[in-house]
């Protein structure tokens, strides 16, 4: 089969890889319909995740069709259209129990912070992903999910990652009735954030990137306010100034370990891996959420330390909140929203490639080319 093969920084190609197989009764195999590129696949295709291996596949946003099913496999069955969210979780241990699919015990046993994903190194399990023609889906009964018969695809592929961590971003911002909500970076999940922010009862939603047509964009998707921090002094300065010195209520780390904006930052952060990705977004956030306020981390940073200023966050008395999306948690809610029209995943899709084409979509996504803005890939089976 066609498939996604990373080859090193930067340079990612499509191969013929084996057809993957069952290795567990509980394992299914889904023919892929859809795949879309996430910001956190940036962050590997930049070589700044460890243990992110030379042949791997990545891709954690798909839909596909069930093509095989193993023998324990009673929640799913061939030939349903399912979406399957990027947390591969086993929905038995002590954290998928408390519905924090993101951190389940089993799906990854060799680390003790993230549970397993699609495509994200073996940090994250090993897992190939899929952006692929087929794919692996273990723990089969927990994880997929039927896609209602009238839902666009478009949306569906959407709510395997953007919409859920979207959601969970602005919920973990505990965000209440009239808040001042500031969120870093308008990519793919800034934007969703900008939505969800509203559906959450803010009085007032900005958007801090650097990118014009990102910026025009959300002020359009998300009718919220957009600023580009290259022409601001101060980013945290401006925050202040425009909420009357108090500072936001809510501030939204959506950018993670690729941010740009301070040298300091992208030079030991990005350059020499000193630290875990640059912190320039989450330290803009802890200054300039109000005393008291809460900051909420959704980017993606290494595995390891960061230069975070910990300091304002005891003298600030903030509160923060972080984690990976536990998508099956809020899917019956966001299914809700889409069916309704309260949510328009599917107008932030810019691009729509065949996967023989995933180089080019990586250096468009990762460059910022052509206004791009979510890119999907097409397998060549897909319409088979
Ligand atoms: N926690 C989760 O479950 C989860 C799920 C999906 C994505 N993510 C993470 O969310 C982040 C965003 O993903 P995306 O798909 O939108 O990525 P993206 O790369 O498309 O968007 C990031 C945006 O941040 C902007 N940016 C860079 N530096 C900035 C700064 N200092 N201040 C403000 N904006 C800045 C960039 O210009 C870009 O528009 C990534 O770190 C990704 O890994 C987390
Ligand atoms: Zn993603
Ligand atoms: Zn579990």
């Amino acid at each position: 089969m066609l498939a996604m093969n990373y080859r090193g920084p930067f340079r990612v190609r499509t191969d013929e890889k084996p057809y993957p197989k069952i290795l567990h009764p509980e394992d299914a195999i889904v023919r892929v319909t859809r795949s879309c590129i996430c910001g956190s696949d940036l962050h590997l295709y930049h070589g700044l995740v460890p243990d992110t291996r030379v042949g791997s596949t990545f891709g954690h946003e798909f839909i596909g069709i069930v093509e095989e099913v193993g023998s324990q496999v009673t929640e799913i069955q061939v030939s349903d259209h399912v979406l399957v969210p990027f947390n591969i979780a086993c929905g038995k241990c002590a954290f998928c129990k408390q519905e924090l699919y993101g951190n389940c015990h089993e799906s990854n046993p060799e680390a003790t912070a993230v549970g397993g994903i699609f495509g994200y190194s073996h940090t994250a399990g090993g897992y190939d992903g899929g952006q692929a023609e087929y794919v692996r889906v273990p723990y089969a009964n927990v994880g997929p999910t039927r896609i209602p018969p009238e839902m666009d695809p478009d949306d569906a592929v959407l709510l395997a990652d953007v919409v859920p961590t979207a959601y969970q971003a602005a919920e973990m911002g505990g965000i209440k009735k009239g808040d001042t909500v500031v969120i870093f970076g308008a990519g793919p999940i800034g934007i969703m954030t900008a939505k969800c922010a509203w559906l959450f009862g803010a009085g007032r939603v900005i958007v801090i990137d650097h990118l014009e047509y990102r910026l025009e964009f959300v002020k359009n998707y998300a009718q919220c306010e957009a600023y580009n921090f290259r022409s601001m002094e101060d980013p945290v300065l401006f925050i202040k100034k425009t909420t009357d010195w108090f500072g936001a209520d809510v501030c939204i780390d959506a950018v993670g370990g690729d941010a740009a904006g301070n040298a300091m930052q992208t030079i030991t952060g990005r350059k020499l891996l000193l630290q875990a990705g640059s912190a320039t977004a989450l330290h803009w956030a802890i200054n300039s959420v109000k005393k008291g306020g809460i900051v909420s981390i959704v980017g993606v940073y290494g595995p390891t330390d960061n230069l975070i200023p910990i300091g304002n966050v005891v003298n600030k008395g903030i509160t923060i909140r972080a984690n990976q999306a536990s998508v099956k948690r809020v899917l019956p809610k966001l299914i809700d929203h889409v069916m309704a029209g309260r949510l328009n995943p599917k107008g932030i899709i810019t691009h729509r490639l065949p996967l023989e084409e995933v180089s080019d979509a990586y250096r468009m996504f990762s460059s910022k080319l052509d206004n791009c803005i979510k890119p999907v890939l097409i397998p060549p089976k897909a319409k088979i």
